[in-house]
């Protein structure tokens, strides 16, 4: 693979569509650095919840605004999960991150345009050397519209809702299926409706629905089209 040129593999979708999987299974085939951009939403919105920028579920977006300098996001490599995991100014947060609290929250805190450039700018200097794959909601439209290869993943709500419940159940969150379905539907909705840089297929992105589709199935349909690429 070395000698191959490297390139930006950009995979927007909704909520729980198993993009991060995919991807970091792509990273892992081809040798590349996985950037999962959902989970920096999640980190400033952890941050937000820990320093009273929300509160009952309210946010306070003059307080976040005011906070942002102070959070430092950065992320190192975790040869157990194969991936790397976020830390916030130097504290390991990935667990933290994927609570149903944050989940709730995150979509008030990714529609603010200080945040959104805040972790855009990190997200382009991440990828600057190419050969990433990044997930996530504007990747091919705003991060990175000059990846060369853009995927748009899409899956049935009820089915997404059942992976994710059946992940947050495994880890012994005391949620109902209800709750993770009314989640999933209303993040969509914030994220196609939001004025800043809302989900929206690339026109030039190829669409992947996968509700039905094994992570084996998946790969052997991306190593076709990155192998017309990249050759
Ligand atoms: O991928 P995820 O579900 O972990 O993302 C968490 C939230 O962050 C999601 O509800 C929308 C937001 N997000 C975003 O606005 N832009 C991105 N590039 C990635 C995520």
């Amino acid at each position: 693979m070395d000698n191959k040129k490297k390139i930006i593999v950009a995979i927007d979708g909704f909520s729980s569509c198993g993009k991060s999987t995919f991807a970091k299974a792509i990273a892992a085939k081809l040798g590349y650095i996985f950037i999962d951009t959902g989970a920096m939403y999640r980190a400033v919105t952890l941050y937000a919840l820990e320093n009273g920028a929300i509160v009952d579920g309210e946010l306070n977006q003059e307080l976040l605004i005011g906070l942002l300098p102070k959070i430092e996001i950065s992320f190192a490599f975790n040869a157990e999960r194969g991936a790397s995991d976020i830390y916030v100014n130097g504290e390991l947060a990935e667990d933290k991150i994927r609570t149903i609290e944050v989940s709730n929250c995150v979509s008030k805190v990714s529609q603010i345009r200080q945040v959104r450039e805040k972790l855009v700018a990190l997200q382009q200097q991440m990828g600057q050397h190419r050969g990433v794959v990044m997930d996530g909601r504007d990747i091919a439209t705003v991060v990175f519209p000059d990846a060369e290869l853009k995927l748009f993943m899409t899956a049935d709500a009820r089915v997404r809702a059942e992976r994710r419940y059946a992940e947050l159940k495994a880890k012994g969150d005391e949620v109902t299926f209800d709750e993770v379905l009314d989640n999933v539907i209303s993040r969509d909705n914030a994220d196609v409706n939001r004025e800043i840089s809302p989900l929206r297929r690339a026109d030039d992105a190829i669409e992947l629905d996968n509700s039905y589709m094994s992570v084996e199935e998946q790969m052997a349909w991306f190593m076709e089209r990155y192998q017309q690429i990249v050759g």
